[in-house]
């Protein structure tokens, strides 16, 4: 059994375990769906541009059965939490009343369920949500689901969409909903937005969704048309090195919303419906029309863009070897220009590349969590080394370094 199989099944057990504490029975079901790591192309999702995440073997894996008291109530549990949380399934149109999703900064909107219990009861309320559009009565049965997980939390990894992907899953088989994989990752961005009050965009969602061992996921983020793009990083000897600064973060909060603010500014001046509609060709006229800030993050979308569709060719034509620099390229714009890094986001890529890494960045939405680099696949340990040496020097708390490799997205387990 490969090291990803053993955390998974202790995650599937510890799920089950709950499970069975909660309600003294066996689950119907186990589901479980992965955290992230976005290769290249941050913060481009939400601006309608293109990304290239992979799913990571970390999982989340919910444990679920149906209700026989038929009352429409749902129950979650999770190992992260104290108490269990019940609604009933009609109570939640009152507690995730329909926001837009972006809301942004200064929101004194505070959910009326702990944060972690909005994730899976978002999921049910999006769900039934996208069901009964068309006004047609329909009953929903109740259920339990109890939630373990080894996706690291607030590390930039999606553990959020990793509940969200687990539970939209399992309610869209015990539901019979029928719904597609993308209609499911919309189904866990409405959660995130509007019942989690996180302006995102949905590329974490559809990358946990779509994951493929092996695969980026080249997702047009308007479009929602996704590619398998192989990566080929293990042929090639290389490693890809997950830097967990535990610097922890929350979209739910400030500076999130504020670059999403900014982008609709700058996509406006330029009179156009998203900065996806920017080409690196219009930076100078761009430039002319609005202040510094404003054109400096409009700057980072624009080329952020082009460098994904670079990516994505050179990985065809070159392999895994030749991306190092676009990595880079892209983390100084995120910097510099978007100015989401954090002083130790930026000494993990400094500490990395100089410890001979072909590529480095931050990774997910900033203000913390962690950075990925790409590496020689034996000088992993080295690399880690110098990281973990780097912060010590600087007084920061010591990283958790780990290697990731892209795995299946959401499914059931069992
Ligand atoms: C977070 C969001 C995503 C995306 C990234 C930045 O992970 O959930 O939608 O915007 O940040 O690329």
């Amino acid at each position: 059994m490969t090291f990803s199989e053993t955390h998974e099944t202790e995650t599937q057990d510890a799920a089950r375990t709950l499970f069975v504490e909660l309600t003294g029975r066996e689950p119907d079901g186990l589901w479980s769906a992965p955290g992230r790591v976005s290769l290249i192309g941050e913060h481009t999702d939400y601006n309608d541009g293109f990304v290239l995440p992979f799913a990571i073997p970390h999982r989340t894996v919910a444990a679920v059965g149906l209700r026989d008291d038929d009352r429409g109530r749902v129950r979650v549990a999770s190992t992260f939490a104290a108490e269990p949380v019940e609604v009933a399934l009609d109570e939640l149109d009152e507690i995730f009343p329909t926001l837009r999703p972006a809301q942004g900064p200064g929101s004194d909107r505070r959910p009326a369920v702990p944060e972690w219990a909005a994730y899976p009861l978002g999921v049910a309320w999006a769900l039934r949500q996208a069901l009964t559009t068309d006004g047609a009565e329909r009953s929903f049965r109740g259920m339990d689901i109890a939630i373990a997980s080894d996706v690291p939390v607030g590390a930039g990894l999606s553990s959020s969409a990793a509940i969200e992907g687990a539970a939209a899953s399992a309610l869209n088989d015990l539901w019979d909903a029928g719904l597609d994989r993308t209609a499911l990752a919309r189904v866990g961005r409405r959660a995130e937005n509007e019942a989690v009050g996180a302006p995102t965009g949905i590329m974490d969602q559809m990358a946990s969704m779509l994951g493929e061992p092996d695969a980026a996921i080249f997702l047009d983020c308007r479009s929602l048309e996704a590619q398998l793009v192989p990566l080929g990083v293990a042929e090639a000897g290389l490693a890809i090195l997950v830097i967990d600064t535990r610097v922890k973060h929350a979209h739910s909060t400030g500076g999130y919303g504020e670059r999403r603010a900014s982008c609709e500014l700058g996509a406006e001046i330029m009179g156009v419906p998203a900065l996806r509609d920017v080409s690196v060709d219009d930076l100078p006229r761009a430039a002319e029309l609005m202040d510094d800030v404003t054109f400096r993050r409009v700057r980072h979308i624009v080329t952020e863009n082009q460098r994904v569709l670079d990516t994505v060719r050179v990985l065809r034509e070159d392999g895994a070897r030749a991306i190092g620099d676009l990595l880079v390229a892209s983390h100084v714009s995120m910097r510099d220009d978007f100015e989401i890094s954090v002083p130790e986001l930026d000494t993990a890529v400094d500490a990395a590349l100089a410890a001979g890494a072909l590529g480095a960045r931050m990774t997910g939405g900033g203000f913390g969590g962690a950075a990925i680099a790409l590496i020689e696949r034996d000088a992993v340990e080295s690399v880690s080394d110098a990281v973990t040496a780097a912060f010590a020097a600087s007084g920061f708390t010591a990283p958790v370094l780990f290697t990731v490799t892209p795995s299946a997205g959401a499914h059931r387990d069992a």
